[in-house]
């Protein structure tokens, strides 16, 4: 299809943390592609039009901007845009299933399926479809079944090609990606629409980093990666309970752990947990898809990993509940940090939304504070009693029992600590959940202090 001044157009289905940032890299990196990111809510599609995008993610901004009304464009008239475009990707919401069968494991495609049969409807000539959305290992062939049903001759050749990036550090992990993964058929068609995708990649991407595999391949990769980056963090976890119990200290176990090039020392941070959109959804999905070929001590290996995470939540709620006399009826607690990581607004699965439902439930009173992710949060605890949303940390302590830090937000480390002392009911305590403050500062001021998986410095 002819396209104007523009090689190809590019779609993509789904204008979120994925769709969006993904698609205003490729923007910016290939201005002969004309890329048009559509989705079906308005006020998404208007923020993305507007000074103050839907997602807050550093350096995207920037980025948008430089492409915005040249040859990146976000609008809500998906069909139009369908119609028109040579690639499509499918960048849409796959959450773990609330209902029926495998609700509370499997991945909810019904957003995938209804996109599928909208393209079906309303394609009037070729194109590549591609699964940018994380998807259960086989998708591709239920995608294929729907685009090829009924009478269109219309011919659709369907990829996978699952991202990588992490919220916070999403736009150098688009621009410097470890590897880029596609999947095709093994067939002259599935080739030519793969090498349609690499030249793409092409634009910025070194040759040796484009990874090319089958479907099946490329869709279990994405879960497997996830499975494995989440395994470390529960492994290591697991580790600081120990830790905890010995008098050894994690992060020196990490470190030492970690010095070994066979283990590497990324993801070897124990904290609260993990939280965010994809570990807990992915790692599920995993399961649920071991379940499903009756592999069943697979699926219990894996299923350890939650297991782990939660449990590293309520070890924590129960440290603060011991260590404050056994009781936190009325007593207020500062919360340092709301989203699931540092760097982004995003607080889907963030273990702050099981720790204040915790500490509510002991009747507590919370002062929340966080950078970005206030908005959020005051969605994710609606109609709970006894929380306040404080955007100003110093006053978010102000007659405080203690402080629970569960984000490690680079604002908490540079405040004034004695200020906050100060200002603070005594004995005063500090849950480091992230372990990234100055402990031993911290002590010398006067609190009492709780790492994760390190001994406490107290005063009594
Ligand atoms: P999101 O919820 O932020 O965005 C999805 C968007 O799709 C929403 O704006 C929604 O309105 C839109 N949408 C749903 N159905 C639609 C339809 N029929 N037509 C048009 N638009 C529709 O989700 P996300 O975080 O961007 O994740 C998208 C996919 O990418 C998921 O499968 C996720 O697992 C995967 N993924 C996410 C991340 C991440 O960091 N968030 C990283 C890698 C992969
Ligand atoms: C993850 C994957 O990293 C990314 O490749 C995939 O595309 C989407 O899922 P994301 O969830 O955005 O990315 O962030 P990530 O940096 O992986 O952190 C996830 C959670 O793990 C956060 O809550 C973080 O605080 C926690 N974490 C991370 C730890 O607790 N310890 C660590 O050592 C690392």
């Amino acid at each position: 299809m002819s396209q104007g001044k523009f090689y190809k157009k590019i779609v993509c289905i789904g204008a979120g943390y994925v769709g969006g940032p993904t698609m205003t890299v490729i923007a910016n990196k290939c201005p002969d592609y004309k890329v048009t990111v559509v989705d079906i809510s308005q006020p998404r599609i208007d923020a993305w039009n507007s000074d103050n995008l839907p997602i807050f993610e550093p350096g995207l901004k920037d980025r948008v901007e430089r492409s915005r009304g040249k040859n990146l464009f976000f609008s809500t008239e998906v069909d139009k845009e369908i119609d028109e475009a040579d690639i499509i990707f499918v960048s849409v919401n796959t959450p773990t299933k609330t209902f029926g069968e495998g609700a509370g494991k499997a991945a909810d495609l019904q957003f995938v399926e209804k996109t599928a049969r909208r393209i079906k409807e309303i394609s009037r000539s070729n194109k590549i479809v591609i699964e940018k959305s994380t998807l259960p290992v086989r998708s591709a062939e239920t995608l294929e079944k729907i685009l090829h049903s009924g009478k269109n001759s219309v011919q659709f050749e369907i990829l996978s090609n699952p991202e990588f990036m992490a919220e916070g550090t999403g736009i150098n992990d688009m621009e410097n990606p470890d590897r880029i993964l596609i999947g095709s058929k093994d067939t002259p068609s599935g080739l030519a629409a793969r090498d349609e995708l690499v030249k793409i990649y092409a634009h910025w991407v070194p040759k040796e980093k484009v990874l090319t595999t089958n479907l099946w391949s490329s869709e279990l990769s994405k879960l497997v990666s996830n499975a494995f980056l989440a395994q470390r963090i529960s492994s290591i976890n697991s580790i600081s309970a120990v830790c905890e119990a010995t008098e050894a200290d994690v992060q020196e176990v990490a470190y030492s752990v970690g010095k070994d090039s066979r283990i590497g020392e990324k993801f070897l941070m124990a904290g609260v947990g993990f939280g965010g959109s994809c570990f807990r959804k992915d790692i599920l999905n995993l399961v649920y898809l071991c379940e499903h070929y009756q592999l069943n001590e697979v699926a219990e290996f894996w299923k350890q990993v939650v297991t782990i995470n939660d449990y590293q939540i309520e070890r924590f709620v129960k440290r603060i509940l011991r260590s404050m006399f056994n009781t936190l009826v009325g007593k207020k607690i500062a919360v340092f940090g709301f989203a699931f990581k540092p760097d982004t607004g995003d607080t889907r699965d963030t273990p702050a939304i099981s720790i204040c439902r915790r500490l509510l439930e002991e009747k507590a009173q919370l002062s929340i504070t966080d950078p970005h992710a206030l908005e959020n949060a005051k969605k994710d605890l609606a109609g709970l009693a006894g929380v306040e949303f404080e955007p100003d940390p110093y006053k978010a302590v102000k007659g405080a029992h203690c402080i629970a830090s569960l984000t490690a937000w680079k604002q908490f480390q540079k405040l004034d600590y004695q200020k906050i002392f100060d200002a603070m009911e005594k004995p005063a305590f500090i849950f480091d959940g992230r372990n990234h403050l100055d402990h031993q500062k911290l002590f010398d001021i006067g609190f009492n202090v709780y790492p994760v998986g390190k001994p406490a410095l107290l005063h009594f």
